[in-house]
């Protein structure tokens, strides 16, 4: 086993290493299907990963196989909005674009147009996902002075809503009238592509749209095009199909998008604070006792 390698374990070397295994710490760049979790046998107990999505777990197979699924809420939720925040400015008001200018020889004496984007203040913000991450976003917009927040989720939160100024809107509200989309729920069958060709040509023009939540909730043909076209006006993407985003991929001949390579939670406390909750997690789980915390299965 590569012990002292960050890198993603390689998927062989996952199946020759995972036989007789009573637990495994895992990330999302393993893909945790049925053939690892019968491959390892039925000692296995638990299976811990350090992230807060786990789409990459096959839960139903854990759930027949009474395996209990670990994984680190909480600890990222800081550290994921404020990245949200810093790359929704970075887009809105074209940080990167300008940054290119100044290494380039493009840079222009000041003038009226140049380099302009769009502020917050004033502006209309939909959340897509109102969870702890989406709540954290809200209230760390709040000081820009957007006219409204609206939430789209599953469920209706009126009373952690009011805390944060945000009203509710439907998917048809929210793509039609946000000025700034931030997509910030988990992926999921309901969530896949949701944000695809009909849902872009709803959008304004000068929308922005930022995903810091999983590449897979966006039709990402979809949104090249809207790009291209001039359909809204800029996105900003931690995370894209796939990841690591090849370099001939036809976004990054794109001006008005912004791409950081999957960092949301990339802040020392907070990996450290994940890599705790994770052990933490499978001594628990090894023990019979209560994780830190648990995918309900
Ligand atoms: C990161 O994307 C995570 O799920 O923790």
């Amino acid at each position: 086993m590569r012990s002292l390698s960050q890198e993603p374990v390689p998927r062989e070397e996952l199946l020759k290493q995972i036989p007789g295994k009573s637990a495994l710490f895992c990330a999302l760049t393993e893909k945790i299907d049925s053939e690892v979790i019968t491959r390892a046998g039925p000692q296995l107990k638990c299976i811990a990963t350090i992230s807060v999505g786990y789409e990459h777990i096959d839960l139903e197979a854990c759930k027949k196989l009474g395996i209990r699924v670990g994984y680190t809420p909480d600890v990222l939720t800081d550290a994921t909005a404020e990245l949200t925040m810093a790359l929704l400015l970075a887009t809105s008001r074209r940080l990167f674009e300008a940054n290119r200018d100044v290494y380039s020889g493009g840079w222009k004496p000041w003038s009226p147009n140049y380099m302009c984007g769009q502020g917050l203040k004033g502006s209309q913000v939909g959340l897509f996902g109102f969870g702890r991450i989406g709540q954290e976003i809200a209230s760390r917009l709040l000081p820009f002075k957007p006219k409204k927040i609206t939430y789209t989720a599953r469920n209706k939160q009126p009373e952690v809503a009011k805390k944060v100024r945000a009203s509710y809107a439907t998917f048809e509200e929210m793509v039609s009238e946000s000025d700034v989309i931030i997509v910030c729920c988990a992926l999921t069958p309901s969530t896949k592509e949701i944000f695809d060709k009909s849902a872009f040509k709803k959008m304004k023009r000068n929308c922005v749209f930022i995903n810091t939540a999983r590449g897979g909730i966006v039709d990402q043909k979809a949104l090249h095009e809207a790009l291209k076209e001039k359909q809204i006006m800029a996105a900003g993407l931690d995370v894209t199909t796939p990841e690591p985003l090849p370099i001939n991929d036809p976004l990054l001949k794109l001006n008005n998008v912004v791409i950081l390579p999957h960092i949301g939670s990339a802040d020392i406390d907070t990996r450290i604070q994940m890599s705790h909750v994770t052990a933490l997690n499978i001594l628990a789980a090894l023990k019979g006792e209560k994780m830190v915390a648990e995918v309900q299965l």
